[in-house]
């Protein structure tokens, strides 16, 4: 049975001193833990690490990589980076973006999936690459995207 969100938390900032240099660290440790970063443990982070709570808020916020909320069922990340855009990844992600119903760092009203940019999966020579729930795809057209959301939501019940 999985410990409280509350525990991990707590036990999380345990493992870290109170140096405001270990924020990062620690918000990164709670998010592997818990799959996000709870809204209302930003009070005790901040109390833990002698910040405000805006500021605590404020690098939650700046680094796109953190959650706020959980996580969606199904991630699905779309490189952006140089190579992979000059093979139609700007195609493939307003494309993406149209199919799920949701923008970049959006997910869809269910929550059954989150659409991602991630920049360089390092397969650039088989570009445009993508990653859905960490599994790396390369060559990836609208018609390959399209049929692998429909078997992730076939095998996977999203
Ligand atoms: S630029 Fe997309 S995988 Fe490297």
């Amino acid at each position: 049975m999985q410990a409280p969100i509350d525990g991990i938390v707590t036990d999380t900032l345990a493992r870290f001193g109170g140096r405001q240099d270990q924020l990062l660290p620690a918000l990164h440790a709670i998010q592997d833990s818990v799959g996000y970063i709870p809204s209302a443990h930003v009070d005790g982070i901040a109390r833990h690490f002698n910040l405000s709570r805006a500021e605590v808020h404020g690098v939650i916020t700046f680094y796109h990589y953190f959650r706020s909320e959980p996580p969606a069922r199904c991630v699905v990340q779309i490189c952006r980076a140089e190579a992979c855009q000059s093979m139609g990844a700007d195609e493939l992600a307003a494309h993406a973006e149209r199919t799920l119903g949701c923008g970049m760092h959006g997910h869809t009203a269910d929550g059954a999936f989150a659409l991602e940019p991630v920049y360089c999966l390092g397969l650039c020579a088989s570009s445009p690459a993508l990653t859905i729930n960490e599994a790396v795809f390369a060559r990836v057209t609208p018609a390959r995207f399209d049929a692998l959301i429909a078997d992730v939501t076939t095998t996977e019940a999203v």
